[in-house]
């Protein structure tokens, strides 16, 4: 397989399952050496690790819970630790803690923004200090380092019953067109990537069931609920110099669910 991220180092937070795992995977595949951060799965996180390091590629998992500050300085010590350098930052950990509005609890509300929110600043800040105290090295990439921001189609669609999921990718999709416009002159490219109704243990009960993945195939014009390996090759394409001119820039990969796809024939 051809290796356009050789000599980069990455680090992929929730590496464990769903879509951090294919992206860890595939950036692995691509050559760059991947810490795999899980929270609380460390068994798919390792056997990760192992099928890359079989490949021929560099692989670690380690455990960092990404709403801990301790957690991320750690996180970041251990790739430069293990691998000398820090070049890909995927602030991919994110979950749902979903309930009516109405009933929300406090706690639901803080444990969705920790994660989805203050986890991924964290992350982007942890990484760009690295980045800024390497700066750039031709011979790896163009940039001194790549940031991505994983957001969902939720952070334009608003979503009934998951006020506080929807308002913490509003939110990060912010950060990162913050973010993109801080660091620039660093060298460091920020994205966002907005997957839509993506295979994952998060929205099993969309797609396990006959009857609502039929209803959710309303929702997405290209009908076809996503995999991971969507997510994970767009992300392995924009962290490499192909997307050097690329930043501030959310790309939504869901097919289509974002073209308002009630107005087919509507309207
Ligand atoms: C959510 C999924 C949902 C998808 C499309 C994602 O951000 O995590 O549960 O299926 O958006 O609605």
């Amino acid at each position: 397989m051809n290796k356009p991220l050789q000599n980069q180092v990455a680090i992929v937070t929730g590496g464990s399952s769903g879509i951090g795992y294919a992206i860890a995977r595939d950036l692995g595949m691509k050559g760059a050496a991947v810490l795999i951060d899980y929270r609380s799965e460390p068994e798919p996180a390792e056997a990760l690790a192992r099928e890359i390091i079989a490949a021929g590629g560099k692989a670690v998992a380690f455990r960092a819970d990404v709403s801990v500050p301790e957690d991320i300085t750690a996180l970041v010590e251990k790739a430069v630790a293990e691998f000398g350098r820090l070049d890909i930052m995927v602030a991919n950990a994110g979950l749902q803690n979903d309930a009516p509005a109405l009933e929300m609890t406090v706690e639901q509300w803080d444990h969705a923004m920790n994660v989805d929110l203050r986890g991924q600043f964290l992350c982007a800040q942890a990484a760009a200090r690295q980045f800024v105290k390497q700066g750039v090295n031709a011979d790896i990439s163009r940039a001194s380092g790549k940031i991505v921001s994983m957001l969902s189609v939720h952070d334009v669609i608003p979503w009934m019953g998951h006020v506080n999921y929807a308002a913490a990718k509003g939110g990060a999709k912010m950060m990162m067109l913050t973010l993109a416009q801080e660091f620039a002159a660093h060298k460091i490219r920020v994205v966002g990537v907005s997957p839509g109704a993506i295979r994952t243990d998060i929205n099993k009960n969309v797609w396990d069931n006959p009857q609502s993945y039929k209803d959710l195939l309303k929702l997405i014009p290209y009908q076809r609920i996503g995999e991971p390996e969507d997510v994970a090759k767009l992300v392995s394409w924009l962290v490499s110099d192909e997307a050097d001119y690329i930043t501030g820039t959310t790309i939504y990969v869901d097919g289509g669910m974002t073209l308002y796809p009630g107005f087919m024939g509507n309207g």
